[in-house]
């Protein structure tokens, strides 16, 4: 089974531009191990080492208070760039949370960031908003993440308006048009609301969103469980088109083994705040090394044009 590199120390900030993952006998043999030599040579575009998050329980009456829950215990990856790195596990396992604290949304408790060979934990100011740029995010609700008040072309400019002000008007709406045309949306979109469009439409104005500042690495939790299955399927297919396109690292969130078996390249399993198993997506779906794997694929049912390897 894969291993991320563990990094030798937790040592200096100097040395986090690191090798994204170790090359294994089983990458030499596979088909595409040349492709795979080449990205997995390739400085990681992100490392995350050693993350941990823990949030008070007790929200509710019920619980004891003064308990703490570990969303994210103790948890190590790096994305290759142009790699799509699946996180899967169970609601409530922690893969929100992880996906937060690697934009940096939230502070983890312990752990180190290097985005871009950067220490994202550390920057401020400037720094820090040159980073966030380059990592945007698709969320999971495209009827609650899209602001009801905004037409189409506010919502998709209004990153461009924050971190390209020099723009002026007439070029980012040309940017936003030209971003709502490579999600498949015409310029008509650009006026309307977004109770105007379906789901799926919806959820290609989050995505154009997300691409308007032309980012590296774009997070996608659970970006397509909101929508029926083939509606999803064909968000799947943009995202796959758009990654190609635009030569993006993407971190997919999905508690479903056939959404991950559509776009991942690695898998990781992550239960109760830790992952499980780490490898090759074919390699972890069809032949899966972890009980806690091997109990979420047996439990899939069958997707129609969603097949599992
Ligand atoms: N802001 C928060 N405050 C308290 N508990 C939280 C918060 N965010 C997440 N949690 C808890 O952390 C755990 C992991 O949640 P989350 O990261 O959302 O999991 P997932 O995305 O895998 O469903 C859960 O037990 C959840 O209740
Ligand atoms: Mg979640």
């Amino acid at each position: 089974m894969r291993r991320y590199k563990k990094s030798p120390t937790a040592g200096p900030r100097a040395d986090c531009v690191g090798e994204a993952a170790v090359r294994t006998d089983w990458d030499m043999e596979n088909q595409r191990s040349e492709k795979r030599a080449e990205i997995m040579a390739a400085p990681a575009l992100i490392e995350a080492r050693n993350l941990r998050k823990s949030f008070q329980a007790g929200a509710g009456v019920f619980v004891e208070t003064g308990r703490r829950v570990r969303a994210v215990d103790d948890v190590s990856l790096a994305l290759a760039p142009g790699e799509t790195l699946a996180i899967v596990g169970e609601s409530g396992c922690g893969k929100t949370t992880l996906a937060r604290m690697l934009l940096r949304l939230i502070e983890p408790d312990a752990g180190e960031i290097c985005f871009q060979g950067r220490d994202l934990l550390a920057a401020g100011g400037a720094e820090l908003r040159a980073l966030r740029r380059e990592m945007q995010m698709v969320f999971q609700d495209p009827f609650a993440s899209l602001n009801p008040r905004l037409r189409v072309e506010a919502i998709v400019g209004e990153p461009l308006e924050i971190h390209e002000p020099h723009l002026g008007r007439a070029k980012r709406r040309g940017r936003v048009r030209a971003t709502l045309e490579t999600v498949g949306l015409g310029a008509d979109a650009m006026q309307k609301y977004p109770h105007e469009f379906s789901g799926g439409q919806r959820q290609r104005i989050g995505i154009a969103r997300a691409l308007a500042l032309r980012p590296k690495l774009v997070v996608a939790d659970e970006p397509v469980s909101a929508l029926d299955v083939s509606v999803g399927a064909q968000i799947l297919e943009l995202l796959q088109a758009l990654q190609r396109e635009f030569a993006l690292t993407y971190l997919l969130i999905s508690h479903s083994l056939p959404v991950v078996a559509q776009l991942a390249t690695r898998v990781a399993v992550m239960q109760a705040g830790r992952f499980v198993e780490v490898g090759e997506a074919d390699q972890v779906l069809s032949r899966p090394a972890h009980p806690y794997t091997q109990a979420l694929l047996a439990a899939v049912p069958e997707v129609p044009g969603l097949a599992l390897p």
